[in-house]
């Protein structure tokens, strides 16, 4: 470099502070203010200051040179210079994790790089980062077009158990209704820990990257803790414990905690099995026997028909992608029809007891009139799924058979 180079860059003067009393914010504020291809020559007379300034520039990834230039008094002094790079120095080599779009958000990849790890979507990544393993990277696995949508709505729907529901109305069911009751509610929080654990469980394999839609699902698990949590005491409100859990009922939830593929398991746990549970809520909502069950089934549907909305966005999403995978999706209902053909899927009891909750008493004529509205509930959710199923495009003829096909357990 020659003088006449060194003489036309800007100059800075750090005079006494050390690098070890912040002086390298005042460098570091100096280079950015710099064009690429610039240098920046600094000067300073705190002890010590060379052998700093030389180390910071090394760990900054900064080159820099020494100059001899006139000083004042008619003597010389030693003149840092430092090139400015096109890029900031050691972030030279960083990668961008997506960039804005002309509407200013950040866009979303095709795949996440796993050195992307934890940051911030649009961050810029330090070379060097850890590689973090998390399964789900790819947008077309995992996306929906309106999950920050949905993520929104969900965060304007929450409710406080506390405020939504009037846990001192009146009522006095008789001894049979309220064991129905109690005995639904034990088999629907067994089907909430499902809900809950399924997306819980996607929620630690999801990259980062996606974070609506790690939102939409962070805040359904808070939905079905908040649902298990209003059911349990329902269970308890008139001193009851909760009743009977079958071998089936376990069985076919376990298929879902089995399901490793993200789109599957929405499939069968948000379209059909979420889905058949909103029918159900609804069925509450309308025939329970009391003006708590009925509020509870209330809330709980509301929330239910969203975790519904993302499975079928995202599946829309991606069947639009590939088309392929809807006869895997039927496969699917199919082998988990054959896995539990050999346990009886809903539970006497639960039948029951949803005949005795829409009857309200347990007389001849009710349970009569108890018996159709349950058997018009199986006919409610098989046409709530072979609609569903349509929607994602499969045939009608399929449609009928796999909406008829999907577990007896409901969910
Ligand atoms: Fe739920
Ligand atoms: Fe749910």
């Amino acid at each position: 470099m020659t003088n006449k180079d060194a003489s036309s860059s800007p100059l800075i003067d750090i005079e006494s502070v050390g690098f070890d009393a912040g002086a390298h914010v005042f460098v570091k504020h100096a280079l950015a203010a710099l064009e690429p291809g610039q240098r920046l020559r600094v000067v300073g007379c705190a002890p010590g200051f060379e052998v700093q300034l030389q180390d910071w520039c090394r760990r900054q990834g900064y080159a820099l040179e020494w100059a001899i230039e006139p000083g004042p008094l008619n003597g010389t002094r030693r003149v840092a210079s430092i090139a400015r790079d096109t890029q900031w120095g050691r972030w030279r080599d960083a990668m961008q994790t997506g960039r804005s779009d002309p509407r200013g958000a950040n866009a979303v990849a095709e795949h996440a790089r796993p050195d992307w790890g934890l940051a911030a979507r649009g961050a810029h990544v330090e070379a060097g980062s850890p590689a973090y393993a998390f399964r789900l990277a790819s947008k077309h696995e995992v996306w929906a077009d309106n999950v920050a949508d949905l993520y929104k709505q969900a965060v304007a729907a929450q409710w406080d158990p506390d405020d939504a529901i009037d846990w001192h109305v009146p009522f006095d069911n008789p001894p049979a209704v309220e064991a129905a009751v109690v005995q639904v509610m034990t088999y629907m929080v067994e089907n909430e820990n499902a809900a809950l654990v399924v997306p819980a469980r996607f929620l630690g394999q999801l990259h980062p990257h996606y974070r609506e839609l790690q939102a939409a699902l962070a805040i359904q698990v808070a939905d079905e803790a908040r649902h298990v949590e209003v059911f349990t005491r329902r269970i308890r409100h008139n001193g009851y414990e909760p009743s009977l859990s079958t071998a089936g009922g376990q069985a076919s939830l376990k298929t879902l905690l089995d399901e490793p593929d993200f789109s599957i398991a929405s499939f069968l746990l948000s379209v059909l099995g979420e889905g058949t549970f909103v029918t159900l809520l609804q069925f509450l909502q309308n025939h329970g026997p009391d003006p708590l069950t009925r509020r509870i089934a209330q809330l709980a549907a509301r929330d239910e028909a969203r975790h519904v909305a993302l499975g079928m966005s995202h599946l829309l999403y991606r069947l639009e992608r590939e088309p392929v995978l809807r006869m895997r999706l039927a496969q699917a209902i199919e082998h988990r029809h054959e896995a539990l053909a050999a346990t009886s899927g809903l539970n006497e009891e639960v039948f029951d007891a949803l005949i005795l909750i829409a009857a309200g008493e347990p007389t001849l004529s009710a349970i009569t009139r108890g018996y159709a509205l349950v058997q018009q509930l199986m006919t409610d959710m098989a046409d709530g799924r072979y609609a569903r199923l349509v929607r994602l495009g499969f045939e009608r003829p399929l449609a009928r058979e796999l909406a008829w096909l999907h577990t007896r357990n409901f969910m």
